[in-house]
């Protein structure tokens, strides 16, 4: 056994293992470690669902920490190491992989956040490193990176200049950061540094750019969110472009038609959208209710907010920021209240129904429609690739069988359900060669549940089987219709 143990994983051997662990934990007990880490908690933010890798997660304390609500992977090139975090995970759903922080074995954009503690001062390329880690983020994904800068105190220490350089391959780590991460794309937004020991520990939290002002047809493979808190700058454009072509399809044009029709809106009535996104269905209130009444569409992305506003020139429909889970309104302020594909993009849907409920008057009228994913069909395909990717689409939204749960929610927040539509969202032809389905396709090679052969083939698939008229992708849609 060597004196000096060594965190290199070309190094590490079994009988140094205990001795490594052993360091880890106590450095990890020092409190300048825990601040830096809860500062890199509260910086990269991780939000519920998100896929957070840790690189080089030794023990994998931070990686069970991020799958308190995230999906969290670790990857570890020292198998021993990898085994002692997956043991300690215990019941927690981390996941711990093999792999070097030079080849993250992981397809691109992969990861919403990723998080690398003290890994590049054991690199003798840390460039390589970091382009890895810019490579698996998704546009606007987020990365803490911290690491150690041994300057101030190898100035005049020279037998700890010895001992660092048996233990450490880049002593200046730390310092090198910022060009490091900036080297490989990452843009540095905030810092923290504290010192710990003789050295100063330095973090730096920095963002992958969201590729603003870029058409969908530039980024087919980029990941595509319709919920508020994660629509970047850049994907807006996207997301308008989405939702006016599903607008122009039958099946919504159907769904929205029998909706209004239900909720029969009268000249004078006070109506809301919630969620309201490009605002057309606020459009179409502001018309029913005419200069007597008020058409208001809550909307809490600031950028879809201007777009519904520009669209309704000439309209009365108006747009407020606010939340489905904090409406912005009094009690009863409403007769009538739409809520059209929001619920789905909800942790806590219950929330949304209660507020819905809370400012309808006695007697007025709610419409929530949503979708249930379980309905979606894919077809033709590899069934296993169909199933596979669509598992992984559900898994990536709140609340994938919203379409289900809404009479429930409605009526468990005090409405009394009086109809229900539905109709399935069937996609044209050309959708099998267009960004929808090349969306599915590179999600699912990015989240590694389908290969690159397997997407290649299912493009393919449904390429040939469009041009005979065979293509079919659907998800059935359910209106409920509900009075206070
Ligand atoms: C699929 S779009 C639907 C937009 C519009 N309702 C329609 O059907 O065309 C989902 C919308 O929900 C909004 N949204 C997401 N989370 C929300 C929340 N917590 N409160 C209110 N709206 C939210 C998004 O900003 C987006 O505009």
């Amino acid at each position: 056994m060597s004196e000096t143990p060594s965190f290199r994983a070309d190094r590490i051997d079994r009988a140094d293992l205990d001795r490594l662990v052993g360091v880890l934990d106590l450095q990890a007990a020092l409190p300048d470690i825990r601040r830096l880490r809860d500062w890199a908690h509260a910086a990269l933010a991780v939000r519920p669902g998100e896929r957070v890798l840790d690189v080089g997660c030794g023990t994998g304390s931070e990686v069970v920490v991020f799958a308190g609500s995230a999906v969290a992977v670790g990857v570890e090139p020292n198998p021993g190491m990898c085994a002692v975090a997956a043991a300690r995970a215990g019941a927690s759903p981390a996941r711990f992989v093999a792999g070097d922080a030079y080849a993250l074995p992981f397809a691109d954009g992969a990861f919403d956040a990723v998080y690398c503690e003290r890994v590049f001062q054991h690199l003798a390329e840390p460039e390589r490193a970091a382009a890895e880690i810019a490579r698996v983020l998704r546009p606007g994904g987020r990365a803490v990176v911290i690491d150690a800068d041994w300057t101030a105190a190898l100035q005049d220490n020279r037998v700890l200049g010895e001992a660092l350089s048996a233990t450490v391959t880049n002593p200046f780590a730390g310092d090198e950061l910022p060009d490091r991460l900036a080297a490989a794309g990452l843009r540095v937004t905030d810092t923290c540094a504290r010192t710990v020991l003789t050295a100063t520990m330095i973090a730096l939290l920095a963002r992958k750019a969201a590729g603003y002002g870029v058409s969908m047809s530039d980024t087919p493979d980029a990941p595509l969110s319709f919920r508020a808190d994660r629509i970047e700058p850049g994907d807006l454009d996207r997301l308008v472009e989405v939702l006016d072509q599903q607008a122009a399809l039958p099946g919504i044009r159907r769904l929205r038609e029998w909706a209004h029709a239900a909720l029969a809106v009268r000249p004078g009535e006070h109506a809301l959208d919630v969620g309201s996104g490009t605002g057309s269905e606020v459009r179409v209130f502001a018309a029913a209710v005419g200069s007597a009444g008020d058409a208001v569409g809550v909307e809490p992305n600031p950028g879809m907010r201007a777009v519904a506003a520009e669209r309704a020139t000439g309209s009365s429909a108006r747009f407020v920021d606010g939340d489905a889970y904090a409406l912005p309104f009094a009690d009863g302020a409403f007769d009538v209240v739409y809520c059209e594909r929001v619920f789905q993009h909800l942790a806590e849907p219950a929330r949304a129904a209660a507020e819905i409920a809370r400012v309808l008057r006695p007697g007025g009228r709610a419409m929530v429609v949503d979708s249930d994913w379980a309905t979606a069909i894919v077809h033709p395909g590899d069934p296993e690739v169909v199933r596979a990717l669509g598992e992984s689409m559900r898994a990536n939204l709140a609340n994938p069988h919203s379409g289900r749960r809404v009479p429930g929610l409605l009526t468990a927040a005090g409405l009394r359900v009086v109809d229900l539509g539905s109709q399935a969202l069937v996609q044209e032809q050309s959708a099998a060669t267009g960004p929808l389905v090349h969306m599915m396709g590179e999600a699912g090679v990015a989240a590694g549940v389908i290969t690159a052969d397997q997407r290649d083939r299912f493009f393919a698939d449904l390429a040939t089987a469009a041009a005979g008229g065979g293509f079919h992708l659907s998800v059935t849609m359910f209106a409920v219709l509900a009075q206070r």
